[in-house]
């Protein structure tokens, strides 16, 4: 008794005893640099000493520090806050003068963010002339005039984030002083007017974040920041850019005024001036998600902008996105102040067409016309594109394959057609890059397909699925000796016999699940005799005959789960010497007969959840994977904790076992036939095995397997 209470007493005693900055929470990084946590307040920290003494060290020391007010400053160890050189704080100080940065002279970056800040009184950054980045985001913080006001001019400071608070207005003055800053963060704010006081200081500014706030018009606000690079303005309700504001816009390197309500466009905003940047600079302009109806011609500004362009002074690459506008025309030369246009995406429009200039899209190398309603192309729009790599068309109105209009494309390496509606492919004119490429031709209404020898050169993978295919035979790609990988899943095919697969033998991968199959006759894959992948799931397979899978001796990995097999006789897989994973789940199979793979050289794993095997079958197979005597591994991807199984594979147990479903030894017992009970359970067992495959032999089964 007496030991309890002293232990109790020990207890109150040692939380009572607070830890401001407990010891393992100090961490040295390099030499003088350390990262140390406190609560409440800052003290009892020892450095090494040659830190604390005269600096001839670069002295780092960075302190997060939670649950302080912010007089925490008045318990704390006021020679240590001087050595502080960056300050993270969390508290709830909704009025505050920030007292403790008095005594912090050597800041250099500052958090004080989700802090409930409302107010913050007066300027009390003004003696930290060692400034570099201060972050108030995250608090409630409407009025900033008076914040950043300081007695000298913290010439090192580069970043400052106001980002998340409640600012409506910015006063003129209020970055007065902070002319060295590149980085200013105002997202998400209330920020209704902009004008250019406030920002006509901030020469070096490279980077504004003004996006998710409420401004109307950008009034020039920007003209006297020649440095900018970057001006963020996503998310506002900016309805047009102004001819004043250009000035900056034209030497920006990302341009960001999506989601805004901008309707018309001026193309002078895709002009640069060229000497604000280097050679190989690319430029972002981001326009998606206006309500933008028509691009006009910009022939205007041609001469003043392409001149230096032509006469290749100068290599840009301008990336230009407009989707997800109700572009319903594009004029034929509206492309045409843009310096070399590598990426264009004109995705969620109302396009009927795309006819534009093709010297404008030369550099073309990704372009998005995904979710129009275009049912052609012009040949004359692609006549140029020889550097097209990635084009969507998905969610378009083609009925045709537009193989001619992109016959002089010969870098393609991603072309997607995928949701249209075409039924037939009797060409495919398309040089695709020389690394190889993919056309996605799934879900349109394709039952027949021939593309003739020395056409889609360099296809390596055709996605066909979600179609219309209902007899393989018309799907024919023998020539496509590039050819590796074939989806053909989400069709109609009923069967297959050794003539349905006009294939070539280059195929590694096919995908046949999610069809009618039936019936598959003997060499139905003979043609396809190098593919290592085989999918058949999801189809209507009942048995398996021999010869099937004859000549797939590279075959890896055979998937036939969700089929209806419920007799499987491994004789039937013999050809296939290095299959290694073998996929019957979802069959309902009740016997298996293994003799085949006992000769099998490598590990083969067979999948087997949710079948009807039992469990003596399973105890025996996994005993012979144990002992070593076969290299077929039964196994399941989701292993079942009810019902009877061994090692997680469920297995049925049979009329007249005994019945211990828990006990997994009880199981092993029973195969190392130690008990005559057992033994005899196991020859009843075996017996009514053979009684019950016999006869469902009788209804009608493949008689070769009866032997
Ligand atoms: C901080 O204060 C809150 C509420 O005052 C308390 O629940 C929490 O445990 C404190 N955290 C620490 C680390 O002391
Ligand atoms: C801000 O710029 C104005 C005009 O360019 C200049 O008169 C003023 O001195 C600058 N203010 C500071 C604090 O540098
Ligand atoms: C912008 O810069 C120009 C010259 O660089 C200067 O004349 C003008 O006063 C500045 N604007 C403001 C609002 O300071
Ligand atoms: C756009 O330019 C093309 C080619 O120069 C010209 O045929 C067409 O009329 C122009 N469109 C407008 C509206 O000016
Ligand atoms: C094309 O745009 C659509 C819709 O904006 C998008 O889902 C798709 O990923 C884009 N395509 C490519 C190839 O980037
Ligand atoms: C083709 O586009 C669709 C969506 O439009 C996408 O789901 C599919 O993954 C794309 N195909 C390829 C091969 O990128
Ligand atoms: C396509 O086949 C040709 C001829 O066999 C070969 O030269 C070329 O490298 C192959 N291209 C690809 C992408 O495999
Ligand atoms: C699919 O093809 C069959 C003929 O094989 C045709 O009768 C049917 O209309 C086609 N269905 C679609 C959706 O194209």
């Amino acid at each position: 008794m007496k030991q309890v209470i002293i232990i109790i007493l020990i207890l109150i005693a040692s939380t009572t005893v607070l830890c401001y900055c407990p010891k393992d929470k100090i961490h040295g990084i390099k030499k003088c640099s350390y990262r140390i946590e406190c609560i409440e307040t800052i003290k009892d920290i020892r450095l090494d000493n040659e830190c604390t003494g005269a600096a001839n060290f670069d002295i780092k020391i960075d302190v997060t520090l939670r649950n302080a007010t912010d007089s925490f400053n008045l318990k704390a160890d006021t020679d240590f806050l001087s050595m502080i050189t960056t300050l993270r704080m969390f508290g709830n100080w909704p009025r505050t003068d920030l007292p403790f940065l008095d005594s912090m002279h050597r800041l250099r970056n500052v958090y004080l963010t989700y802090s409930n800040m409302q107010k913050i009184n007066d300027s009390p950054f003004r003696n930290l002339i060692n400034l570099e980045s201060i972050d108030l985001s995250h608090n409630s913080l409407s009025e900033i005039e008076e914040i950043f006001q300081f007695d000298i001019r913290p010439f090192k400071m580069r970043k400052l984030s106001l980002a998340f608070n409640l600012i409506e207005e910015v006063p003129g003055y209020t970055f007065e002083a902070l002319t060295s800053l590149q980085e200013l963060d105002l997202s998400h704010n209330l920020i209704k007017e902009l004008s250019e006081e406030p920002f006509c200081n901030l020469t070096n500014l490279v980077v504004l974040r003004l996006n998710n706030n409420n401004i109307l018009y950008l009034n020039g606000a920007m003209n006297n920041l020649t440095n900018l690079q970057h001006l963020y303005l996503r998310h506002n309700q900016i309805e047009n850019i102004d001819m004043e504001s250009l000035k900056t816009i034209n030497h920006l390197q990302t341009f960001d005024i999506s989601n805004n309500k901008i309707e018309i466009l001026q193309p002078i905003i895709f002009s640069r001036h060229w000497d604000h940047f280097d050679d190989g600079s690319i430029f972002r302009i981001i326009l998606s998600e206006n309500q933008i109806v028509l691009l006009h011609n910009a022939t205007d500004f041609y001469d003043r902008f392409k001149k230096k362009l032509l006469k290749n002074e100068v290599q840009l690459i301008t990336q230009l996105d407009l989707s997800k506008n109700s572009i319903s025309h594009i004029e034929y030369n509206a492309f045409h102040s843009i310096g070399r246009l590598a990426s264009l995406d004109l995705s969620n429009n109302k396009l009927l067409s795309f006819n534009v200039n093709s010297e404008d899209l030369m550099y073309v190398k990704y372009l998005n016309l995904s979710c129009n309603s275009l049912n052609s192309l012009y040949y004359e729009s692609f006549s140029l594109m020889h550097n097209l790599q990635n084009l969507d068309l998905s969610h378009n109105l083609m009925d045709y394959f537009p193989d001619q209009s992109l016959s002089n494309t010969y870098r393609l390496k991603n072309l997607n057609v995928t949701y249209n509606y075409i039924e037939e492919i009797h060409n495919l004119r398309i040089t695709f890059h020389s690394e190889g490429g993919v056309l996605d031709l799934s879900n349109n209404g394709l039952s027949t397909i021939y593309i003739p020898v020395d056409e889609a050169l360099g296809l390596t993978e055709l996605i066909l699925s979600s179609n219309n295919i209902s007899d393989a035979y018309l799907i024919r790609l023998a020539d496509q000796r590039n050819l590796t990988k074939l989806d053909m899943s989400k069709n109609f095919i009923q069967e297959l016999d050794e003539s349905s697969l006009q294939l070539p033998n280059s195929i590694v991968c096919l995908d046949l699940s999610f069809n009618d199959i039936r019936v598959i006759g003997p060499s139905a894959f003979h043609r396809v005799n190098q593919l290592k992948t085989l999918r058949l799931s999801h189809n209507r397979i009942k048995s398996i005959e021999f010869g099937v899978f004859r000549g797939l001796t590279e075959l890896l990995n055979l998937d036939l789960s969700y089929n209806e097999i419920e007799l499987l006789d491994s004789k039937v897989f013999m050809d296939l010497k290095f299959l290694s994973v073998l996929s019957l789940r979802h069959n309902g199979l009740n016997f298996i007969d293994r003799d085949s793979w006992l000769t099998h050289k490598y590990n083969l794993k067979v999948y087997l959840d949710d079948n009807q095997l039992s469990c003596d079958w399973l105890a025996k197979a996994l005993s012979d994977f144990n002992n070593g005597y076969s290299k077929m591994y039964p196994t399941v991807l989701v292993s079942t904790i009810s019902g009877h199984s061994i090692e997680g594979i469920p297995c049925k147990q049979e009329v007249g076992f005994i019945s211990d479903p828990q006990a997994k030894y009880m199981i092993d017992e029973r195969l190392l036939i130690t008990s005559q009970k057992i033994l005899k359970a196991v020859q009843d067992q075996t017996s009514f095995l053979n009684k019950f495959v016999l006869r469902s032999y009788r209804h009608g089964a493949d008689p070769d397997l009866v032997k």
